[in-house]
Parts: structure tokens; sequence; C-alpha cells
């Protein structure tokens, strides 16, 4: 059995992220997904998150193709989540290419492409500029 990890915040729930969840799962046959924390995101982005992450996760563990749900509270764990969770395979989106190439030594890494023209920061944007269809 291979066993996944992938990791985000998933705010403000997107099409970009059902696509790269259910790539994510497809890589093998049970999908651990780490939300980060609210905390996390203020400490790295300067501002919480729309959705609390008890909604995120929430929303992420109603998924069919995710399997395990649980809070990553710090960027720099990456590599104790993996050996806790047992994964064999860390899929990441390719804005992150390279970037955790250093944990092959301790599983497979796989950098998928995005999905174009879609992001929480854009939605949010939009929503606030009050656009007209
Ligand atoms: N993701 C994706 N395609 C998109 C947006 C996100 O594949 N269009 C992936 C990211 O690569 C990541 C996961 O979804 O692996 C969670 O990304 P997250 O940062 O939570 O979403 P974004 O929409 O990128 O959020 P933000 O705009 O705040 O950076």
């Amino acid at each position: 059995m291979m066993r996944v990890i992938t990791f985000g915040t998933f705010d403000v729930f997107h099409v970009g992220h059902v696509n790269i969840l259910e790539r994510a799962r497809l890589h093998g046959d049970h999908l651990i997904v780490g939300v980060s924390s609210d905390e996390l995101n203020m400490s790295k982005k300067n501002r919480y998150p729309i959705y609390s992450q008890q909604d995120r996760m929430h929303i992420i563990r109603s998924l069919r193709c995710v399997d395990e749900v649980f809070v990553e509270e710090s960027l720099e764990l990456k590599a104790e989540y993996i050996k806790y969770y047992n994964a064999d395979i860390l899929v990441m989106g390719d804005d992150w290419q390279g970037k955790f190439d250093h944990l092959k030594d301790i599983c497979q890494v796989i950098y998928l492409p995005r999905t174009p023209s879609v992001s929480t920061t854009e939605i949010i944007e939009i929503v606030k500029s009050d656009h007209n269809p």
C-alpha cells in the first residue's frame, strides 16, 4: 500500500484544490493531508485565512479522495510529519518546485502542475473588487 501526503492551506476551497488532491490520491492508495493552522498562516502571510482551520479541515476530510487529515503546525516539520504518518510519497504543487528535494532521502517527492488561472488570493481580490459579470 502506498501512502501519499500533501500539505496546504486550502482556504476558500476551489477547483485547483480538488484537482491537486484527486491527482495526489492517484499516486497511491491512501491520501493524508496536512492542513496548515491559522497561526501558521498568520506567521507566514501576515493574515488569517478566511475559513477557520476547523472548517478547512472539515471540508478536506469530507472529500472522497482524502483518507486522513491533520493540522500542520510548522512548515519546518515536513520530515517529521512524513515519518509520523509513514508516507511513501510527498506530493506538492509545482509552485514549490525543487523546494522539498532534500526530503528525497526519506520518501519520493512529486511536484504536480498547478491548475491555471485560479488561486485563493485571486478569488479574494475578485470578491473585494465588487466585480460585475
Ligand atoms: N494548487 C493548485 N492549483 C491552483 C491553486 C493551488 O494545484 N490553481 C495547489 C497548491 O499547489 C498546493 C495546494 O493546492 O499544493 C494548496 O494550495 P494553497 O496555497 O492552499 O492554495 P492557493 O490557491 O495557491 O492559495 P493562495 O492564493 O493563498 O496562495
